[in-house]
């Protein structure tokens, strides 16, 4: 896809991968709508990316509706959308509780498939669309105290798959990327962003990826990919 004069929405797009995927896709000539939680900092971040921010919680339905028809109305097309939006909670399976997995299934999982199916109808009328949705290396592999961020990963890349094969007759292409550690405010109870380290994934990184992903020809997509840091230990 051309990234000039496409319409993006990247949800969590207020920190981490997502802004700075929202802010590569700007200086490429993108539309992009990023969303996120906390009204003070998405209107900073989108002031200084130069992007739309738009507060809609990933756990509500009527934000995510109304997000839909406000870039609709605004743009009159969407051409990707980016599910970026994601926490985490960490605990033994001992510690297990329902509470846990409700917490972050709504986000990382029935937040992603309201808002995706929300799009669907916009994507099939133009029979073009673009999905990225960012699982983590926790999609296709599990880890001690993972059980309820690794399930709602291996969740999403279901999803991923069922998407795919519904819709690559529609010409939408749905690519599902897994990220291995990278430095951002993730699962950081103060939402400040971690410290870059020369050893460890960058947001860029991610966001460099992706772009280029979605700058393959039309014809063509990568359905799922992994970007991991060459020597983090
Ligand atoms: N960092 C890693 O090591 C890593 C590795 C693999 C995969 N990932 C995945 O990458 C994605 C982005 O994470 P990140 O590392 O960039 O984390 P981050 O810096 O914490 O950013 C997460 C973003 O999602 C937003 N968000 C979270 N819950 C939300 C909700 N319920 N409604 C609306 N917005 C919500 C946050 O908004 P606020 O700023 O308003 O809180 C923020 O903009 C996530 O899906 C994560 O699972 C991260």
């Amino acid at each position: 896809m051309k990234i000039k004069d496409s319409v993006f929405i990247v949800t969590g797009g207020s920190s981490g991968i997502g802004k700075a995927l929202a802010a590569l896709l700007k200086e490429k000539g993108g539309k992009v709508v990023i969303t996120g939680r906390d009204a003070l900092k998405l209107e900073k971040v989108s002031k200084e990316i130069g992007v739309e921010g738009h507060l809609a919680h990933m756990t509500s339905d009527e934000d995510l509706q109304k997000l839909v028809d406000s870039v609709m109305n605004q743009f009159g097309r969407v051409d990707c959308l980016i599910n970026n939006a994601g926490i985490g909670e960490f605990a033994p399976v001992d510690d297990l509780n329902r509470a846990a997995f409700q917490r972050i299934f709504e986000t990382n999982v029935f937040g992603a498939a309201i808002l995706t199916s929300k799009l669907i109808s916009a994507f099939k009328s133009q029979n073009y669309g673009n999905i990225v949705n960012i699982g983590s290396s926790a999609s296709v592999k599990g880890f001690a105290n993972g059980s309820v961020y690794s399930a709602s990963k291996f969740a999403l890349r279901a999803m991923s798959e069922c998407w795919r094969t519904e819709l690559r007759p529609h010409n939408i292409r749905v690519m599902h990327v897994n990220p291995s550690e990278v430095t951002t405010a993730f699962n950081k109870q103060d939402r400040i962003e971690r410290e870059e380290k020369d050893n460890k994934l960058r947001p860029f990184d991610l966001a460099f990826s992706i772009v280029a992903a979605l700058e393959l020809d039309d014809r063509a997509f990568i359905p799922e990919f992994g970007v991991w840091a060459t020597n983090p230990f």
